[in-house]
């Protein structure tokens, strides 16, 4: 994401040098924001260069289980998944951000020798290419073919793949940020991208006792905190907003009928933020929802897997069932 409308005057209108996607981000938050019943913003827009170094951070604290989970089960378990795995298959990887994942898989089996070709995708072009370029020093003979797209909306797959047998992988229980019929919607999709025949591997987070979730998104050291806090000082950086941040304060809970984790920015009272020649009026106590992460059960999830057009062939979990990781294959019709 461009850093170059900083300077931005708060009423200016968008210049000719803004992208498409900060006229999105822009259009998005005022959108959100101006929600009668719930301010919303959508949980994509965390990931700015400062929200991922926070989100990798999450991701090693001792409360926030899923990421050392799933990696947990790549290891004990990457024998069997890349057993699964065809040779000369085409390994396309939904939203590739560190290779860690990937490269667990690579190491088992001698994946990496014999995959056909891995397609990263993902909407940052420079973060592929860094990742497409340490991963090529390793892998010298895999044939890497990085496609910028969002992955949520449909893109194409590059024409030198389309005679291998399709592979998807999708880890990070990133499916958890989607309402349930989103979640379905792109299953569906991503079945008519790897076709009939085609295997899913994907990561899922499960239900589990509230007070381990709830712990998770509310860790001690304060780094959920920042990381939901610096949506606020992107807008104020991005949209020329002038958010104070001590207004706000972080707030996580588990919603049981939804079987979700909301995340929330309370306003500490009432008061009145400016951004792109807008007013946006809070109450006191009010909230802007910044994201849901949903939890599935083993059952919940191979029943939307299976309204999207997938079979269940395995599951696996870790000793606890904290975390599963699921390999789907993609039904005929
Ligand atoms: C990247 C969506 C899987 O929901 O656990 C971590 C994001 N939010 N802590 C999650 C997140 C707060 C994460 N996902």
């Amino acid at each position: 994401m461009s850093m170059h409308s900083a300077a931005m005057a708060a009423a200016c209108p968008l210049d000719a040098n803004d992208t498409i996607a900060d006229r999105a981000f822009a259009g998005d938050v005022l959108a959100g924001l101006s929600e009668p019943q719930q301010k919303m913003l959508s949980p994509k827009y965390f990931y700015d260069a400062a929200g991922s170094a926070l989100f990798e951070q999450i991701t090693v604290l001792p409360e926030y289980y899923p990421t050392r989970t799933e990696l947990g089960i790549l290891k004990a378990r990457g024998k069997d998944i890349t057993a699964i795995i065809p040779d000369g298959a085409a390994l396309i990887e939904f939203g590739a951000g560190a290779t860690t994942k990937v490269r667990l898989l690579l190491e088992r089996g001698r994946l990496g020798r014999r995959l056909g070709a891995y397609v990263p995708v993902d909407i940052s072009g420079e973060f592929l290419n860094g990742q497409a370029r340490d991963l090529k020093r390793d892998y010298p003979t895999l044939d890497i073919r990085p496609v910028v797209a969002d992955f949520t909306t449909p893109f194409a797959l590059p024409a030198e793949v389309a005679a291998m047998p399709k592979v998807g992988f999708f880890p990070g229980s990133t499916l958890g940020n989607f309402e349930p019929h989103e979640a379905g919607a792109f299953l569906r999709s991503a079945r008519t991208l790897l076709g009939a025949g085609a295997l899913l591997i994907i990561g899922i987070d499960l239900e589990k006792d509230e007070q381990l979730l709830q712990a998770a998104y509310n860790d001690a050291a304060g780094v959920t905190a920042r990381f939901n806090l610096n949506l606020l000082v992107r807008i104020n950086r991005e949209l020329g907003g002038n958010f104070d941040l001590s207004g706000f304060a972080h707030r996580a809970v588990y919603n049981r009928e939804r079987h979700r984790i909301e995340m929330h920015l309370i306003s500490r009272k009432a008061q009145t933020v400016r951004l792109l020649g807008h007013s946006v009026a809070f109450r006191s106590g009010e909230t802007i929802h910044t994201e849901n992460s949903y939890k599935y059960s083993i059952g919940r999830f191979s029943a939307l897997a299976c309204d999207a057009g997938w079979s269940t062939l395995q599951t696996w979990t870790d000793p606890e069932a904290m975390f599963s990781v699921h390999a789907l294959r993609a039904e005929a019709g």
